[in-house]
């Protein structure tokens, strides 16, 4: 176990945490999309201990942060027209590039990768961390690998605690799912990783069709066949797992309600602690906001079962239901 300094959102704090970044130590900070668990992205050594600390597997590539949209030219060849239409319109936010390395970024953060995911995030305190450390920052969410993603600095403190230099405590994460993944290497522009930048975000932007990666949202007779190979490696780990049993409902609202009232009403007689989790169909962004959150309280509050009710797949719905089904295995139970 080691030593974790907790510190807070300040100007000195921040210097502080910018000082162990740059002498190749782990910070853990806030972005708007979720806490992040930061390295200097050029020092392997330093990227190395991320993969430890989180437990997470090697072939599994970071996400590479900057402080400013110049800097997206230190690490990649050339930034096409494309790249530079969604950087004007998304960056600061959560979206991440997939764009071509430059060789300088050690294999280890790309997990070998010969292209590298890049995000300018909009979050003050974790701009002025980069730009104070003066190097780009990998950093995956900041929580145990497998784990719902971090939204809150207890959340981080719970998982990361005693295993990374320091973490920065500031306020929840706004948006509370990651970023947007879209994958710039071929001619037409693929989402490998949905977020609150939606697919339609992206056309309006560069005026041209954007693809999903087809395997996204598949259910398990897909997710089973040997031909389902996501782009983004970190999409095949299981991921985002409540402690929990967890079952998404899918159907009309009003069925979904009347089985989770029923399916509660039963474990709840069997003795079980039940926890049921269902959103505001028409405000997408809450729900996005408040998904890894809910899990954490179900797992704080020692629930067995968690009983969740589907949103419809559409727009920021269907980022969210990407979470949802991997959280729950793909335990789907159509009503
Ligand atoms: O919002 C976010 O993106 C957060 C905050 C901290 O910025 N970060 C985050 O990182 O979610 P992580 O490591 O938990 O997820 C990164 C995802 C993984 O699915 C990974 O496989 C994919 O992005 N990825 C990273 N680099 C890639 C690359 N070069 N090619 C394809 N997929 C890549
Ligand atoms: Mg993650």
């Amino acid at each position: 176990m080691m030593n974790t300094k907790l510190l807070k959102d300040t100007t000195e704090d921040i210097a502080a945490a910018a000082d162990i970044l740059a002498a190749g130590g782990l910070v853990a900070f806030p972005t708007e999309t979720v806490y992040g668990l930061g390295a200097n992205a050029l020092d392997a050594e330093a990227v190395g201990k991320v993969y430890a600390a989180k437990g997470r597997p090697s072939d599994n590539p970071m996400i590479v942060h900057i402080s400013s949209k110049d800097d997206l030219l230190a690490l990649t060849p050339e930034v096409t027209a494309d790249m530079q239409l969604l950087m004007e319109h998304f960056w600061p936010g959560p979206m991440t590039m997939i764009v071509p390395r430059l060789s300088l970024i050690p294999d280890t953060t790309t997990g070998g990768l010969d292209t590298v995911g890049v995000r300018m995030p909009d979050h003050p305190v974790a701009l002025s961390l980069i730009s104070a450390a003066q190097c780009p920052v990998a950093a995956p969410s900041a929580n145990l690998s497998g784990k719902p993603s971090p939204t809150t600095a207890k959340d981080v403190k719970e998982d990361l605690y005693g295993r990374v230099d320091a973490i920065i405590e500031s306020t929840d994460c706004q948006v509370g799912i990651e970023s947007t993944v879209i994958d710039m290497m071929g001619e037409q522009p693929m989402i490998l990783r949905p977020g609150i930048i939606t697919r339609e975000d992206f056309e309006e932007a560069l005026k041209k069709p954007v693809a999903l990666d087809p395997t996204l949202n598949q259910r398990p007779d897909v997710f089973n066949n040997e031909d389902f190979k996501p782009r983004a490696p970190g999409m095949k780990y299981k991921h985002y797992a409540p402690k929990a049993q967890m079952t998404v409902f899918e159907g009309s609202p009003q069925a979904v309600q009347e089985v989770i009232c029923r399916e509660a009403a039963k474990y709840r007689a069997e003795g079980k602690k039940v926890c049921v989790i269902s959103f505001d169909e028409k405000d997408q962004k809450a729900a996005a906001h408040q998904f890894f959150a809910r899990l954490r309280e179900a797992d704080r509050e020692g629930a067995d079962m968690i009983l969740a009710s589907a949103l419809p797949e559409e727009g920021i719905g269907f980022s969210v239901m990407n979470r949802m089904l991997k959280s729950a295995g793909y335990n789907i139970r159509k009503v």
